[in-house]
Formats: structure tokens, sequence, C-alpha cells
């Protein structure tokens, strides 16, 4: 479990909208006290006041310790999370935040792609800022897409870029985004980001696929991919939770987390989807199955951890560190 992560209330000081159906939300310490150092990519758990816990990028600038800065897009048929923020009157309020985290760090390369859809652009955004105050970056290009242009937050924070080139892609005069053009001729070591819908993530990935060696892109999800859902393998199995000094028995009809929280009520988690690493926990003994969209291969073999949103286990007995 992120045990060791940082956990603090911090004050909401300003709450305005960055465009049309986007909060933007600034979060500082109650005492003006420094808050924890994070890269670009990372997000944070946000507890809303009635105890939803939602993952949000922060789109502010990383050497800023004073303030946190998150977007958040009101999603009418959502679960209900952005849909909170955008009708409490939030400024003054503390929110328990949880974090920095980063599982979509930038990578070296020597030519960077960003593609961004709608609020996609938030976690794209301090990779821009990094580096176009870099004297040293390399190549980038944004093409970020957007229903219309009232739609798209920070344009005139991305105007002010520099290094790189900036297209504005709203479909409503556009149609959809020309990914051709954008990841067309690319050199084999070009880092791709990717954030946004899920069918935006699937036309890049099938550029990618096509046009770029394997592990070029980078992708950021907020929703898992539709497939067809993975059945239980298992036929069930027991998880020790080690600091607790339980067992407990996983049948196949209910996951790994929801049993937990017998023993735990309040274990962390936020998209249960396996997508933030809010209920990451770390695995002291056996083998878990891995079924989130976070881990990459290597991490799997080599990590200590697991989501246990959606892991199973591969071994009859699993013990956490819980
Ligand atoms: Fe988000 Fe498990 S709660 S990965």
């Amino acid at each position: 479990m992120n045990t060791a992560e940082p956990v603090r209330e911090l004050t909401v000081v300003r709450a305005e909208p960055e465009a049309e159906g986007v909060l933007g939300i600034t979060l500082a310490d109650p005492g003006g006290g420094p808050l924890p150092e994070w890269t670009p990519g990372a997000h944070v758990d946000v507890e809303l006041p009635s105890g939803l816990v939602r993952s949000y990028s922060l789109c502010g600038r990383p050497g800023d310790r004073d303030a946190y800065r998150i977007a958040v897009l009101r999603v009418a048929d959502g679960r209900g999370g952005s849909e909170e923020l955008h009708t409490t009157g939030l400024t003054g309020r503390r929110l328990t935040v949880r974090g920095p985290r980063n599982h979509f760090p930038l990578v070296p390369a020597s030519r960077y792609v960003f593609v961004a859809g709608g609020i996609g652009i938030t976690p794209v955004l301090p990779m821009l800022r990094e580096l176009s105050e870099r004297p040293d970056a390399p190549a980038w290009s944004l093409l970020y897409g957007g229903r219309s242009l009232d739609t798209m937050a920070f344009r005139p924070e991305l105007s002010a870029l520099r290094g790189g080139e900036v297209v504005l892609w709203p479909q409503d005069s556009h149609g959809l985004p020309d990914l051709d053009r954008a990841l067309t001729g690319l050199p084999p070591d070009t880092a791709v980001y990717c954030c946004g819908p899920e069918g935006l993530l699937e036309a890049v990935r099938n550029h990618t696929d096509r046009l770029l060696p394997p592990g070029s892109l980078h992708l950021e999800r907020f929703h898992a991919p539709d497939r067809p859902d993975l059945p239980p393998t298992d036929g069930g199995f027991e998880v020790e939770l080690h600091r607790t000094g339980t067992t407990l028995r996983v049948p196949t009809d209910r996951t790994l987390l929801d049993v937990i929280r017998d023993a735990v009520p309040n274990v962390p988690s936020s998209c249960e989807q396996g997508l933030c690493g809010t209920c990451e926990t770390k695995v002291l003994a056996g083998t878990p199955d891995h079924r989130d969209m976070l881990l990459t291969d290597e991490e799997r073999e080599t990590g200590t951890t697991m989501m246990i949103c959606v892991g199973r286990s591969r071994s009859a007995r699993l013990t956490l560190d819980l």
C-alpha cells in the first residue's frame, strides 16, 4: 500500500472555470508550507467532500511548491466525482489529498510528440512546460483536439510555450485530428505521449504500432478499455494480510479489494479499474495475477507491488503488506 505516500489536508484557494465544462482548482497548504515535489505526468488522489476519492493529474508548474493545480471535466453521466466538484462551493474548503504519484513520467527521447484529447491535456501541459523551459530540449510537438475551441482548456498557456509546435484541433470545425501528419516520418527514438478518450488512444496506438518501434507509445487512460471480462482463472485463493494478522478467502465472484475491505474497511482506492495506482499494495509472498493497466511488463517481472482492485493471484496464497 502507498502508506509512505504523503497524505495532507489542503485548502482550495481557487476554483474557477478553465474552459467550458472544465473547472480549475488550486490547492495549497493551510499554513502556507511547501508541498511535496512532483514531476510532469504526476497525479494526486483527492477525497471529495462526500468521501469519494478521485485521481487528477497535476497541471501546474512542477517547481511550484506553493500550490497544486488540477482541472476537472464535468461528466454528467460519470461516476459522480466531477459532478460533485462542479456543483459544490469549494473555495476555502479543506480536502484530503494523497500523493503525488507518477505512472506517466517523461522518459528521455530525441523527439517528443504529444497527442491530447479534451481534458487529456492536463498531464501533458507540465511536460510541455518542462521541455519549453529546457535550453537543450529535443524537438516536440503537440496535437490537441477538443469538441470546440471553447471546451479546450489552457489555450493561453499553450500559446505562451516556446521551442515546439502547438496545433489546436477543434473538431467542430476541423473534424478528426490528423494523426498521419503528427505521427508520420518521425525518428525511431521518438517518444509519443497520448492522453484522452479511448477512441483517440486506440487510433494513436494503431499509428504508432505501424510507424514506430515497440515501447514508443506512452498512454494515460481515464477508463479501462472495453474488453471481454477476464474471468478469474484461479478458482479462488487465500490472502494473508501480514500487518493485520488475518487470512481471508477470495472466491471467484469477489475482487481482492472487496474481500480485503472485510478486514481493512478504509483501504484506499479510486478508479477501481487498475488505472490510477491508488490501491497499489506491496506483495510479500505469492505470485500476483496482474490485471491493471499501469505496471509495465518489466515492473510485473521484477516489482514487488500489485493493484488490488483488479489483480488476483496465480498462487494458492498471496501475502500482502496490509
Ligand atoms: Fe485505481 Fe486500483 S483503485 S488502480
